[in-house]
C-alpha cells in the first residue's frame, strides 16, 4: 500500500447534503450526521463508469451474477488475501443481512441458540430472532490492550450446544481485526461443540494501515465448520445497491446455500453485481486510497479527541471507518449521545444499539473529510462544556 497516495476527496457539506440515502435525510439540515456506515468519499471512479455505461446501454433488468461475481471476489481475495477461493462456492444475496438470515434460517431449528458477542452490529440481534433462534450473547472482553474475543466465555456457551456462532470479522462497533491465532482458537472450539460459524465478512476489505486480515475459511480446519458473507458494500460505498455473496469451502457447507429459497437470486440487485464486480476487478487502487485516508482520518481523530474531548476514552479502530467511544464520563445509557445531538447537533450511533454493554458507549463514523470532522469535534466539546 503507497502511504504517500493523496487522500480521496469528499464533497462540501452542500452537496453531501443533496445525496437521498439515509444517512444524509435522517436529520434535519444543522445536524452533521457521523452515523449509519456510509462513507462521503466520491465513488470509486470504475464502480462509477460501470454504473454510468449499465444507464447508457438501459441495463435495468434482473441481475446475472454468475460467473461475473464468483471470479471478480475470487481474484480479488487472492490478490488482496491470498485467498484461493474456488468462483463456483459463492453464492449471489441481495445483502449480508438476507444472506446470514437464510442461513440461520437453515442451521438453527427454532429456538435453538445463536450466539453474538455485543458490542456488535445491531441488526445481528434482529437476524437471530427473524431467523426464528434464540438468542445467546457472549460479549467481547476489554482490557488494556483493548478488545477481543472472550474465547473462555465462547467455550462455556459453546458447550450449551448452540446451532451457530455469528462473527463479526472484522468487528463491528470496536474495528477489532481478530487475529489468525484467535480464529484457529475459535474453529477449535466450533469443531469440539459442533457450532456451525456465520462469518460477517463485509468489513474484511476496511483494515487500516498496520492490521492484517484473516478470512475465516483460510484457518486450517474452518472450511468444515464455517460459511462467510461478503460484500463490496462497505468498502467501496455500495449498500443501497444490494449484492453480497456467500462463500463456502467444503461440500457440506456449500449444501447450504444449494437450499436457500428458489427466488433468492431474483432478489439480488442488478446495480449491486455489476458495482461489486467493478469494485474487486478494478478498485483496488482506489480501497488503497480509501484505507490512508482513513489511516490519516483516525490520526486526526485521536489527536482532536484528545485536545477538545479528553474525558472520552477509545481504541482506535484497526479496521473500518468507525471509532467506538467510552463516554461513561458525561453520563450511563444514550445521554452523551443526546447531549451531542440536541447541544451541538451532531448525531452519533447510540451504544445502546449494540447492546446493553453499549451503555455509556457512542460510535462515530469518520469516513468524512478533515472539514467535517474538525468541525464536529468542535461542537461536541462545546456541547458539554
Ligand atoms: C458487520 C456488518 N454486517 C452487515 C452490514 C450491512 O450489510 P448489508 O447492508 O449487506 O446487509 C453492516 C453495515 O454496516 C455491518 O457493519
Amino acid at each position: 500500500m503507497n502511504s504517500a497516495a493523496p487522500e480521496l476527496p469528499v464533497d462540501a457539506l452542500d452537496m453531501l447534503r443533496k445525496r437521498r440515502s439515509a444517512k444524509w435525510q435522517t436529520y434535519p439540515t444543522d445536524v452533521l450526521p457521523l452515523t449509519v456506515a456510509e462513507m462521503d468519499f466520491a465513488l470509486a471512479a470504475p464502480v462509477a463508469d460501470a454504473l454510468r455505461e449499465a444507464v447508457e446501454r438501459s441495463d435495468t433488468g434482473y441481475a446475472m451474477a454468475t460467473p461475473g461475481l464468483g471470479r471478480a471476489l475470487a481474484d480479488f481475495a487472492a490478490s488482496r488475501w491470498n485467498w484461493d477461493l474456488d468462483p463456483a462456492s459463492v453464492t449471489a444475496v441481495i445483502d449480508v443481512g438476507v444472506g446470514v438470515v437464510e442461513l440461520l434460517r437453515l442451521l438453527a431449528r427454532p429456538g435453538d441458540g445463536v450466539v453474538i458477542s455485543p458490542p456488535v452490529y445491531p441488526p445481528f440481534f434482529d437476524w437471530v430472532a427473524e431467523a426464528g433462534a434464540r438468542l445467546v450473547e457472549v460479549p467481547l472482553a476489554h482490557d488494556d490492550a483493548g478488545w477481543r474475543l472472550d474465547l473462555a466465555a465462547l467455550e462455556t456457551a459453546f458447550a450449551g450446544r448452540p446451532a451457530a456462532y455469528v462473527l463479526c470479522n472484522p468487528h463491528n462497533p470496536v474495528g477489532l481485526v481478530h487475529t489468525a491465532g484467535e480464529l484457529a482458537a475459535l474453529v477449535r472450539l466450533a469443531q469440539d461443540h459442533g457450532v456451525t460459524i456465520v462469518s460477517d465478512e463485509i468489513h474484511g476489505p476496511l483494515v487500516l494501515p498496520g492490521a492484517t486480515f484473516t478470512p475465516l475459511l483460510t484457518v486450517p480446519g474452518a472450511a468444515e465448520v464455517a460459511v462467510s458473507v461478503l460484500s463490496a458494500s462497505k468498502a467501496w460505498n455500495l449498500a443501497g445497491l444490494k449484492c453480497a455473496a456467500v462463500v463456502t469451502a467444503a461440500p457440506r457447507m456449500a449444501a447450504l446455500p444449494g437450499r436457500f429459497p428458489a427466488d433468492t437470486r431474483w432478489r439480488v440487485g442488478h446495480f449491486g453485481v455489476i458495482a461489486a464486480v467493478a469494485a474487486f476487478a478494478d478498485g483496488e487502487p482506489w480501497l488503497d486510497q480509501l484505507l490512508v485516508t482513513l489511516g490519516r482520518r483516525r490520526a486526526r481523530l485521536a489527536d482532536l479527541l484528545r485536545q477538545r474531548l479528553p474525558m472520552l476514552t477509545w481504541d482506535p479502530p484497526e479496521a473500518t471507518f468507525l471509532a467506538w467511544l467510552n463516554c461513561t464520563a458525561l453520563g450511563p445509557g444514550d445521554e452523551a449521545r443526546y447531549l451531542f445531538l440536541e447541544r451541538g447537533r451532531v448525531a452519533l450511533e447510540p451504544g445502546l444499539r449494540f447492546g446493553a454493554v453499549g451503555s455509556g458507549y457512542a460510535r462515530l463514523n469518520f469516513a468524512t473529510s478533515n472539514d467535517i470532522l474538525d468541525q464536529a469535534i468542535a461542537r461536541m466539546a462545546t456541547a458539554v462544556t
